[in-house]
């Protein structure tokens, strides 16, 4: 199939788009919710989100928000969706990679990780070897899994984060940008800090709980 269908005309998408282009993608498209949206990175938005499962092209979810990505994701058959790998990204041979994930440029993923469905794998960070990714998780820009890692579903890992190797991070959380990992973490919740702890209820607004982005945000 030489034609995909991104849904998400945001800033996340465009990148989606790049990468698509450099997959040979040779007609990209946008799907979008917002009537007010169309174009995205010189792309057309001709449809609504809903328009996915019908349209005659691959399919991926271009949208930051990770509630947001699984639900929408989750309404499409597999076997239209897509995964895409930057060229400029390092995979081992061995790693297994769910559907709908996007591995951006300058990635490492080493021998023996399995990533799931519906993650984003962002700019220039590092998944080590032996790493389980689960689905739907952001590995946001420049952070670091070492080797062993194990991140539950729907959690993020904030930009220019670190994970020791060996931790196990539970689902639905939220490690805070620039975060160093050193124990496990069992139970949902934002971590910040070097080492990591968990936020203070009185510290953290409500304004980056879940995905870390508000709600009916798509970036
Ligand atoms: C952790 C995070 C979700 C908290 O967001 P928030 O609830 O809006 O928090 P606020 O900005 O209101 O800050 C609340 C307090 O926590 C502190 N804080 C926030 N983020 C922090 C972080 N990453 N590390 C250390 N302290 C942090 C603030 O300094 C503030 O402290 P204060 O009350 O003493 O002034 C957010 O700051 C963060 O790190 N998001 C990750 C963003 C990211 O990685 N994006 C990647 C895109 S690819």
């Amino acid at each position: 199939m030489n034609k995909l269908a991104i849904i998400g005309a945001s800033g996340h998408g465009k990148v989606v788009a790049d990468i698509a282009k450099k997959n040979s993608y040779r007609e990209i498209v946008f799907l979008d919710d917002d009537e007010n949206v169309h174009e995205c990175g010189g792309y057309p938005v001709i449809g609504k989100s809903i328009e996915a499962e019908r349209i005659d092209a691959d399919v991926i979810v271009g949208i930051g928000n990770a509630d947001i990505r699984k639900r929408i994701q989750e309404s499409i058959p597999v076997e239209k969706l897509t995964t895409l790998v930057h060229p400029d990204a390092v995979v081992a041979e061995d790693v297994v990679i769910g559907a709908g994930t996007v591995v951006m440029a300058g990635v490492v993923i080493n021998p023996g990780a399995k990533i799931g469905k519906g993650c984003i794998i962002n700019t220039c960070s590092s998944v080590d070897h032996d790493c389980t990714v689960g689905d739907y998780v952001h590995i946001a820009v420049g952070s670091h899994l070492c080797g062993t890692v194990i991140v539950g579903d729907g959690t993020w890992i904030g930009a220019g984060a670190t994970v020791r190797n060996n931790a196990s991070i539970s689902s639905d959380c939220m490690i805070g940008a620039g975060a160093v990992v050193i124990s496990n973490i069992e139970e949902s919740g934002i971590f910040i800090g070097v080492p990591a702890r968990r936020m203070e209820m009185g510290k953290k607004s409500t304004k980056n709980m879940g995905g870390g982005i508000p709600p009916n945000s798509k970036s």
